[in-house]
C-alpha cells in the first residue's frame, strides 16, 4: 500500500548514499522491548545499510546512533536515560547523530522531557513515521535542524521497506499493527495505535521469498495475532486460514505467532494449529493474572474459569502442545485471595515457561487512576513467590525432556561455549549441542540427555 511513499524514501535513501559516498560510515542501532521493535529495527537497519552506513556493535565508532526505544514498564523508560547520558560524551567530541524512536516517542510529556534535558538529541520519530526516517535523517544532514517527526494518528501499512535481518536462519513477520484491546495497564493501544492488518498476499511473499533465501523458521508478530482480518486472498480471512496458507510454504519448517489473546481463541484456530504440523507445540497463552475479578478490572474480557477451560480445551484436541504465559502481579487492589488464585492456574496448568512482570504505572492507562495501588514491598514479596513455585515447577518439567529425541534448528554457536552449538525445541527450550558448525542453519534430530534449569544438553543421533 502507498507504494509512492515509500518510492519517495527510496529516492532518500538513494540522495543520502551520494552524500556520504565512499566516506565509509557506520552506525548502531540499541533496539528495547519486544520483538515487534526488534523487526522495526531490522527495518531502520535495511534502511541504513542501504544509504551506505555499515553496522557497528561499538557506539564509540558510530556515526549515527538510532535508539528504538520500549515504554511497556518504567524500567524500560529508565534504560533509555541511562543510554542518553552515555553518548552525550561522544556528541560533544564528535559528529554523530542521535536518533530515537519507538513507542516511547509517541508519549508527549517523554519529547517534552527529551527537548528540555537531551538537547543534543538530533531526530525523534514515532512508531507510525518509521518509513520517514530517510526523509527524516536527509533533511538534518542537509539543513541541520532538529527533527521531531511524531504522528499521533494510525500510519499506515506500508511495504516495501528494506529490511536486514538478524539471523539467516529464522525471521520475524509483522502481520499486523497496533492494538484495539486497551487492558486496563498496557501503554501498547496508545503508542502502536489502532489495529491495522498486512494483507494476506503480503505476507506470502514476504514469507515465500525468506523460504527461497534458505530461512526454516518464521515468528508471524502483532499485539493480537489471532484477531487477525484477511482480505480473502486464497480463501484468507482470519488467523486460522492465514496459518494454514504458511504451513503450506515449502522451506519453512516451524512457524511461530507471539502473542495471541485467549479471548479471540476460537475452535477454528485449534484446529488449524492441529491440522499444520510445522507450527510450533508451545503456545503463548497470556493469563495477566488468575483472579476474575482482577482480570474483569484488567479488561482482559475472560474468567479464570474461561481460561483454564480455553486451555484444557487445546490440550485434549492437540495433545503435544504445552503452554507458556505473561503474568502481572501486584495489579491495583490485588488482595491476597486473588494471588493465590494466580498460583492456582500456575498450579493448574504448569505452564513450560512463565514470563513474570511487577505491575508498573504507565501514565494514561486507566488502572493509573485505579486506587489501592499495592506497595512495592508486598508486590515483591508476592513476585518471588510466584518466581519460586515457577522455577520448582520447572526442574519437575525438564526431567520429563532426558532420553526424548528433538527434531530441532541449529542457529548458532553457544554464547557461553564456542565448542557447542545452540537451538530450541518446537517447545522453545534451548538445547546446547556439541557439533560440527556446519550443522548451523539445519534441521536435526537431538537426543536430550541432561538438564540445567534454563536449557537442556543434547547429542546428536
Ligand atoms: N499483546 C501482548 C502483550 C504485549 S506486552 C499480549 O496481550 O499478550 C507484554 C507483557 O507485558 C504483557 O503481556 C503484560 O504481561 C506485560 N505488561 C504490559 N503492561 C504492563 C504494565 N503496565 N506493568 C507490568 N507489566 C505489563
Ligand atoms: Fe496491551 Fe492488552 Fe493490547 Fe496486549 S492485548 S498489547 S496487553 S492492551
Ligand atoms: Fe514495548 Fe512498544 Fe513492544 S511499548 S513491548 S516496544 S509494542
Amino acid at each position: 500500500m502507498k507504494n509512492t511513499e515509500i518510492e519517495k524514501q527510496i529516492d532518500y535513501i538513494n540522495k543520502i548514499h551520494n552524500l556520504l559516498n565512499g566516506k565509509n560510515k557506520k552506525f548502531s542501532i540499541y533496539t528495547m522491548g519486544c520483538t515487534l521493535n526488534e523487526n522495526d529495527s531490522e527495518k531502520i537497519s535495511g534502511m541504513a545499510t542501504k544509504m551506505g552506513y555499515s553496522k557497528t556493535e561499538n557506539l564509540i565508532d558510530a556515526d549515527l546512533i538510532i535508539f528504538n526505544t520500549c515504554c511497556i514498564r518504567e524500567n524500560a523508560e529508565e534504560k533509555l536515560f541511562g543510554k542518553l547520558g552515555e553518548v552525550k560524551k561522544l556528541k560533544e567530541s564528535g559528529d554523530v547523530v542521535i536518533a530515537i524512536c519507538g513507542c516511547m516517542m509517541q508519549q508527549n510529556h517523554i519529547i517534552e522531557k527529551i527537548k528540555k534535558s537531551y538537547r543534543y538529541v538530533d531526530i525523534i520519530f514515532g512508531t507510525h513515521t518509521l518509513h520517514k526516517f530517510p526523509e527524516d535523517l536527509y533533511n538534518l544532514l542537509s539543513q541541520k535542524d532538529k527533527i521531531i517527526d511524531v504522528l499521533d494518528i494510525d500510519g499506515e501499512v506500508y511495504e516495501g521497506l528494506p529490511i536486514k535481518r538478524e539471523s539467516s536462519s529464522k525471521a520475524l513477520v509483522t502481520i499486523m499493527y497496533g492494538c484495539n484491546n486497551f487492558c486496563t495497564y498496557c501503554i501498547v493501544p496508545y503508542v502502536r495505535g489502532r489495529e491495522r492488518n498486512r494483507k494476506p498476499e503480503d505476507i506470502l511473499d514476504e514469507i515465500t521469498s525468506l523460504a527461497k533465501e534458505g530461512y526454516k523458521e518464521v515468528t508471524l508478530l502483532g499485539q493480537n495475532v489471532n484477531s487477525y482480518k484477511g482480505n480473502g486472498y486464497e480463501g484468507i480471512y482470519n488467523f486460522a486460514d492465514l496459518l494454514r496458507a504458511v504451513n503450506k510454504i515449502s522451506g519453512i519448517e516451524v512457524i511461530n505467532f507471539i502473542s495471541p489473546h485467549p479471548k479471540d481463541f476460537t475452535d477454528d484456530v485449534i484446529l488449524a494449529i492441529k491440522e499444520c504440523k510445522k507450527v510450533s507445540r508451545i503456545l503463548h497463552l497470556p493469563l495477566q493474572s488468575g483472579s476474575t475479578n482482577v482480570l474483569k478490572r484488567m479488561n482482559r474480557k475472560y474468567t479464570k474459569e474461561q481460561y483454564i477451560n480455553l486451555a484444557n480445551k487445546i490440550k485434549s484436541l492437540v495433545p503435544d502442545v504445552v503452554f507458556s504465559t505473561d503474568i502481572i502481579v501486584g495489579f491495583p487492589g490485588e488482595t491476597e485471595e486473588d494471588f493465590e488464585d494466580t498460583l492456582d492456574v500456575v498450579k493448574q496448568i504448569g505452564f513450560e515457561q512463565v514470563f513474570m512482570f511487577i505491575y508498573s504505572k504507565r501514565v494514561g492507562t486507566p488502572a493509573e487512576k485505579m486506587e489501592d495501588q499495592i506497595p512495592d514491598k508486598t508486590k515483591h514479596e508476592r513476585f518471588n513467590r510466584l518466581k519460586q513455585l515457577v522455577e520448582s515447577q520447572m526442574q519437575e518439567n525438564n526431567k520429563k525432556y532426558i532420553g526424548t529425541i528433538q527434531n530441532i534448528l541449529i542457529e548458532s554457536k553457544s554464547k557461553t561455549n564456542d565448542n557447542m552449538l545452540t537451538g530450541r525445541t518446537k517447545t522453545n527450550k534451548v538445547v546446547i549441542i556439541e557439533a560440527p558448525d556446519d550443522l548451523i542453519g539445519k534441521m536435526v534430530n537431538v537426543k536430550i540427555v541432561s538438564e540445567h534449569m534454563w536449557y537442556l544438553k543434547g547429542e546428536i543421533v
